[in-house]
C-alpha cells in the first residue's frame, strides 16, 4: 500500500499535493505559476543518466525498482520541474504478453518474434500486471514515498504514472519496432477485424489494469500515450478500429479519481475526436499551433456539454538545441498562445532529444516559472 512507506509521508502527502501547481492546472484551476515538465525528461540527455546506462541495458534498468526510482528522481533533483514520470517504457508489458522486446543501441525498441497471424494474437498472454510490472509497480511506490518526504517537503512534485494507449502498442507488436507507414498493423485491421478487436482488447485489458496499479502505488495523474495515432490514421479509421479501445481504457480509469492525460501525437488531425475521449487534459504535439488546437478541443468538449479539459504542450523538443534568443521567443510563443486557457501545463510537444543541454532544460523551467502567469 503506499500509504505505509514512511511514518510521515501520509502526513506530509496531504498537506504538499494540495498545493501542486501541476494537479491544480489538471483541474483547470488558478495557477500561481505555470506549471512545467518534459516528456522523456529521465533519459540520455542527462550525464547522470548515461553514467547509469553504461553499467545496465535499458531493461535492466526498467526491471529494476531501485535503479527506476533513482532515474525517476534524477531530473527533479537537477531541475524545478513541476510533476516526476516514472521511468520505464510504453513497451515492456508487450514483452509480458510473451514478445520478446529489447532496446537496440542506436536503433531503439524492437520486438523479435511480431504478431505476424490471428494466431499469434489468441496465444498472447494477458498476465496481471502486478506480477510482469512489478518492479515499475514497486518504483512508483518508492518515488510516491520519496516525493512524500522530507526531501521534497517544500515542492509538492506529484508522480504521473503512464502506459502506451492500445494503437500504439499494437503498432510496435506487429511492425516489431517503429515505423513510417504503419503497413503491417493496418493490414492486420482491415483483413482481420475480429482478430483485431480481440488484440485491442487484451491491449486494454492489462493496461488498465497497469494504469490502476500505479495510482494504487501512489501515482497522482495517469497519462496514456499514443503516438503514432494521429500521425498514421485519419479520423474514419481512428473512429473505427481505435477510438473505443482508448475510450475503454480511459473509462476504466475513472474511479481511480486521479487526472487522466492523452496525448496523441498528430493531434491536430483528429482534434475534435481527442476531445470525445474520457480525460481531464489532453497532450498536444508541437506540429500544431497550440491555441487553435485546444480551441477546437474545448469547442468540441462544450458542444457536447462536457467538463472544459486542461491542455498540455507544446513546445517543439528541437528548438531546446536553438540559441537561447530562438528558444525564448518559441517558449514564449507556447506561453502567448495559452494565455487565457483555463489550465495549461508547459511541456514539450514529444520527447525531449538526447542532444539537449540540462543548462537549455534550466533555463526553460526557470523562464516559464518566472513569465508564467495563472488566469485571471
Ligand atoms: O518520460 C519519461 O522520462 C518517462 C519514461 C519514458 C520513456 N519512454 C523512457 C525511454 C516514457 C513515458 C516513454 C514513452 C515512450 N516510449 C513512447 C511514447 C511517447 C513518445 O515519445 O511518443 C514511445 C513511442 C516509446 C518507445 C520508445 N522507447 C522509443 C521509440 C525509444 C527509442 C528512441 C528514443 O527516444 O530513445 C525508446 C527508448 C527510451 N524510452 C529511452 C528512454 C529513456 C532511451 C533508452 C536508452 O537509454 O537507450
Amino acid at each position: 500500500m503506499s500509504t505505509g512507506n514512511t511514518k510521515g509521508g501520509a502526513r506530509a502527502t496531504s498537506t504538499s499535493f494540495s498545493r501542486s501547481s501541476f494537479l491544480a492546472a489538471c483541474r483547470c484551476e488558478e495557477v500561481e505559476r505555470t506549471p512545467v515538465w518534459i516528456m522523456r525528461q529521465a533519459g540520455r540527455y542527462l550525464p547522470e543518466y548515461r553514467a547509469l546506462r553504461e553499467k545496465h541495458s535499458m531493461m535492466e534498468m526498467i526491471a529494476s525498482a531501485e535503479l527506476a526510482a533513482e532515474v525517476t528522481l534524477q531530473p527533479l533533483r537537477r531541475f524545478d520541474l513541476d510533476a516526476a514520470i516514472l521511468f520505464s517504457d510504453i513497451l515492456p508489458p508487450l514483452a509480458g504478453m510473451g514478445l520478446e522486446l529489447e532496446f537496440v543501441p542506436g536503433i531503439g525498441p524492437k520486438l523479435n518474434n511480431p504478431i505476424s497471424s490471428t494466431y499469434d494474437i489468441d496465444v498472447l498472454a494477458v498476465p496481471p500486471a502486478a506480477k510482469v510490472m512489478a518492479p515499475s509497480i514497486e518504483a512508483a511506490r518508492n518515488v510516491s514515498a520519496t516525493l512524500s518526504s522530507e526531501e521534497f517537503a517544500d515542492r509538492a512534485v506529484p508522480l504521473i504514472g503512464f502506459a502506451g494507449a492500445p494503437f500504439t502498442l499494437a503498432s510496435y507488436a506487429v511492425e516489431g519496432g517503429g515505423s513510417k507507414e504503419w503497413a503491417a498493423v493496418k493490414a492486420l485491421m482491415y483483413s482481420h477485424p475480429a482478430a483485431w478487436k480481440r488484440l485491442m482488447t487484451k491491449l486494454v485489458t492489462l493496461q488498465a489494469d497497469y494504469l490502476r496499479e500505479q495510482a494504487a502505488a501512489g501515482a497522482r495523474a495517469l497519462m496514456v500515450f499514443d503516438s503514432w495515432a494521429g500521425l498514421s490514421l485519419g479520423p474514419d479509421d481512428y473512429a473505427r478500429f481505435v477510438a473505443p479501445y482508448t475510450n475503454r481504457l480511459l473509462e476504466a480509469l475513472a474511479d481511480t479519481g486521479v487526472p487522466r492525460i492523452l496525448y496523441v501525437g498528430g493531434t491536430s488531425a483528429l482534434a475534435e475526436q481527442v476531445a470525445a475521449h474520457p480525460a481531464e487534459v489532453f497532450g498536444i504535439d508541437h506540429r500544431c499551433e497550440l491555441r487553435r488546437t485546444a480551441e477546437r478541443i474545448i469547442h468540441a468538449r462544450v458542444a457536447a456539454s462536457g467538463p472544459t479539459p486542461a491542455i498540455q504542450g507544446n513546445l517543439d523538443p528541437i528548438v531546446l538545441q536553438a540559441p537561447w534568443r530562438e528558444l525564448r521567443a518559441h517558449i514564449n510563443g507556447v506561453l502567448d498562445n495559452a494565455c487565457g486557457l483555463r489550465g495549461h501545463i508547459f511541456n514539450l510537444g514529444h520527447g525531449i532529444h538526447r542532444a539537449t543541454s540540462p543548462d537549455a532544460v534550466r533555463r526553460l523551467v526557470d523562464y516559464v516559472h518566472g513569465k508564467g502567469r495563472g488566469v485571471s
